[in-house]
């Protein structure tokens, strides 16, 4: 039997994550084990700052946004130290076992998950919960933070239009996501925009301005395109395409520095370039356009009920599978349970739109353009 859990949140914060670390932390002492928080994700087990998890400090957080713990992009193994990046694994460690965990949870993202994967590997007692507002975490059906965000931005798309229809303007809306298009498609189709615009379906800019021109005839002089960060124009696509794969098939560590300088170059270049894209239109349509970048907004504030309801679920079935030692997991969303998914499973993949899902063949068939 597990007595003393750790938790950490890592990578972008996302709301629900409170509502998780009390799950977990209640259904724990309801079994009489002990939890610890860390701060600011691996840099705080590293660091050893930590924070009690007893009744006093999981109560009244279930409705907040954000994390209580704090979270930040760093690695275990590649900790930014000074002016430089270092291996910190065999500190986590040693803390993690000077703590007498049984137990590390991490809460987190892709990234999240392939560097706690790497802890289990290094012989921690690994599970994780899928959060991210991008809702692209393999294996699970849905991670916590995507509903919330995806009813933010699309009470965005709700406000823009009453002010693109009063000024007959194109007004272009970024959302967030930069690999995968759900937050914009989920958003997009909620919202009504005209025009969606994700990084699985590259967009020609002359398609879209037919589309915006088609509905100017047709006696609509507004349009609304929601456009994902990540989203590229169909004549970038083969450049960066062509880069990613030799970043990846990349032997050496110069040639796989050199590949992901490139890589990242092209995407400063070629990907979310919203204003440009806002530009263009105006051009091509002789309509005028405006930008509003949602931003950070979408992760900010109260997690929904939906979302609350998902991260008290895995929370608890987090807590459960620890009872009975399942490590080196995650605990993904599978209809209204859940599964404990093997962690090498869930890494290194990444969940894109796939092109026939339901939300793009629902939009097509109310009329929306995807630029293709
Ligand atoms: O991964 C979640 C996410 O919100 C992405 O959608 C976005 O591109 C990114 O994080 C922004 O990261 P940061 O908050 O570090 O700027």
């Amino acid at each position: 039997m597990s007595h003393y859990i750790g938790i950490l949140t890592a990578g972008g914060d996302t709301p629900g994550l409170n509502a998780a670390i009390r799950a977990i932390g209640k259904a724990a002492l309801a079994h009489d084990m002990q939890v610890i928080g860390f701060r600011d994700g691996f840099r705080g087990l590293m660091s050893n700052r930590t924070v009690r998890l007893d009744r006093n400090a999981l109560s009244g957080i279930l409705a907040v946004g954000g994390t209580i713990l704090g979270t930040s992009r760093d690695k275990p193994h590649k900790m930014p130290v000074g002016n430089k990046t270092m291996d910190m694994t065999d500190v986590l460690y040693e803390n993690y076992r000077n703590h007498h965990l049984d137990a590390l949870v991490c809460l987190g993202g892709g990234g999240t998950q392939k560097n706690a994967y790497r802890l289990a590997e290094r012989g921690f007692n690994i599970v994780t919960l899928p959060k991210t507002i991008d809702n692209d975490v393999a294996r699970t059906d849905v991670t916590f933070g995507f509903d919330t965000a995806m009813t933010i931005a699309t009470d965005a798309i709700d406000r823009l239009h009453t002010t693109a229809h009063s000024h007959h303007r194109i007004i272009v809306v970024e959302v967030m996501g930069h690999n995968a298009g759900w937050l914009t498609l989920g958003a997009g189709v909620a919202g009504g925009a005209d025009v969606v615009l994700i990084p699985e379906i590259p967009y020609d800019v002359a398609k879209v301005a037919g589309a915006i021109r088609a509905r100017s005839r047709a006696g609509k002089a507004f349009s609304i395109v929601a456009v994902a960060e990540g989203a590229i124009a169909a004549e970038h696509a083969p450049s960066l395409i062509e880069a990613s794969e030799q970043a990846e098939a990349a032997e050496t560590k110069a040639e796989r520095k050199q590949g992901r300088k490139r890589l990242a170059e092209l995407e400063v270049a070629h990907v979310g370039n919203t204003l440009r894209l806002s530009q263009q239109l105006e051009e091509l349509t002789a309509l005028e356009s405006r930008v509003t970048i949602l931003g950070h907004l979408q992760r900010g504030g109260t997690p929904s009920a939906a979302d609350r309801l998902l991260a008290t679920r895995l929370g608890t079935a987090c807590t459960e599978l620890i009872r009975r030692q399942e490590y080196g997991i995650m605990v993904a969303a599978r209809g209204e349970g859940h599964e404990a998914v093997p962690l090498e499973a869930v890494v290194g993949r990444r969940k894109l739109v796939p092109l026939d899902h339901p939300w793009i063949v629902t939009a097509r068939a109310v009329g929306t353009s995807f630029g293709d």
